[in-house]
């Protein structure tokens, strides 16, 4: 990338970073709402009409996978809606079970069909492993780079706006950005105020890779944190407005997965608040690295989200 993107995407990022802003933008110079629906664990009926409501309250960026196995409801909605599809920001992402060359463009043909659009908005690879590998196998490497290369000729084809990583560690990123011709613009990944993520956004940033927030409730499991709360009294704001605030701040995208309306709806009104450094610093004083999804740095049995839901195993991805 030359220099003049490289500027180019630090002004966007600084002109974003007002909390007045509701969007960031990526490396490509592609437009990103700061917020947007997450659909993990989310199916059938009860999936749909969440990604309906919604995009009737706003939200522009939904966020599913091919693991998810809710993306023809999701694309239901999406038609339902009648919210033009220029309007709406879709990721999906490539599977373990879908790594290589052949196989990643394949499957991304398939997650268009199943979604009923022509292209994403953003595609990533959902995980540095794939399925059925050794976790120290090299072929690790090797499939996810092949992946890679897919998802650039992809891009370029213009059926992903932008392409990314999920789950990817600092040396995932080094490894793919030592080898690719087409930089990732995003990393998503589990964070919230008991998991910072402090030198993996360091290192994005400084690469300009936009950092997207999975769990950004930590699974609903920081909702009854005694600081979140005190935060929230004082601040006549809900425990989920305060922790998706303090990522809003920490310019990361938030993807809160919710089926319930009500709570959809709490959970995009954080754009008319700022919390001070106190308080930002206080819920940064809550991390304790822990992971409630996985992590590619721990042993397959700590993991277990994981496997109950996809059977994969691939933790201490090489
Ligand atoms: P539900 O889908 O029934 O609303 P995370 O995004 O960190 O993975 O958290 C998701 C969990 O938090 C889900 O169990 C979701 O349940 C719950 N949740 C989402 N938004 C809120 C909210 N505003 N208040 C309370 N719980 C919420």
């Amino acid at each position: 990338m030359g220099d003049h993107l490289v500027i180019n995407w630090q002004a966007g990022m600084a002109a974003a970073s007002s909390s007045t802003h509701h969007h960031l933008v990526l490396n490509n110079s592609v437009k990103i709402a700061r917020l947007g629906l997450g659909t993990f664990r989310s199916k059938g009926e009860e999936v749909k009409s969440a990604v309906l409501h919604a995009l009737r309250s706003g939200y522009s960026q939904i966020d599913t996978a091919s693991v998810y196995r809710n993306e023809v409801e999701i694309g239901q909605a999406l038609k339902e809606s009648g919210v033009a599809r220029e309007n709406i920001f879709l990721t999906s992402k490539v599977s373990p079970y879908e790594q290589g060359y052949d196989n990643a463009i394949e499957a991304v043909g398939q997650i268009l069909e199943r979604l009923g659009t022509e292209y994403l908005d953003l595609c990533l690879i959902h995980w540095p492993g794939a399925a059925k590998l050794e976790l120290r196998s090299e072929k690790n490497k090797e499939l996810r780079h092949e992946t890679w290369r897919a998802l650039e000729r992809l891009y370029l084809e213009k059926k992903c706006r932008a392409i990314g990583v999920s789950n990817f560690t600092q040396q995932h990123l080094e490894c793919l950005l030592s080898v690719c011709a087409v930089r990732p613009s995003v990393n998503q990944v589990e964070m919230h105020p008991y998991l910072i993520q402090k030198p993996l956004r360091e290192y994005c940033q400084r690469n300009e890779i936009l950092v997207q927030a999975y769990s950004p409730l930590g699974v609903g499991n920081l909702l009854a944190d005694p600081v979140v709360c005190d935060i929230a009294s004082l601040r006549k704001r809900t425990p989920a407005q305060i922790l998706l605030r303090w990522g809003v701040q920490h310019n990361v995208v938030v993807l809160p997965k919710s089926v319930k309306k009500e709570r959809i709806q709490e959970n995009a009104a954080i754009f008319d608040f700022v919390l001070s450094d106190e308080e930002m610093d206080r819920l940064d004083g809550l991390d304790q690295s822990h992971h409630f999804c996985w992590s590619p740095n721990e042993d397959v049995d700590q993991c277990r989200p994981l496997n109950i839901h996809t059977g994969i195993t691939l933790m201490r991805v090489v």
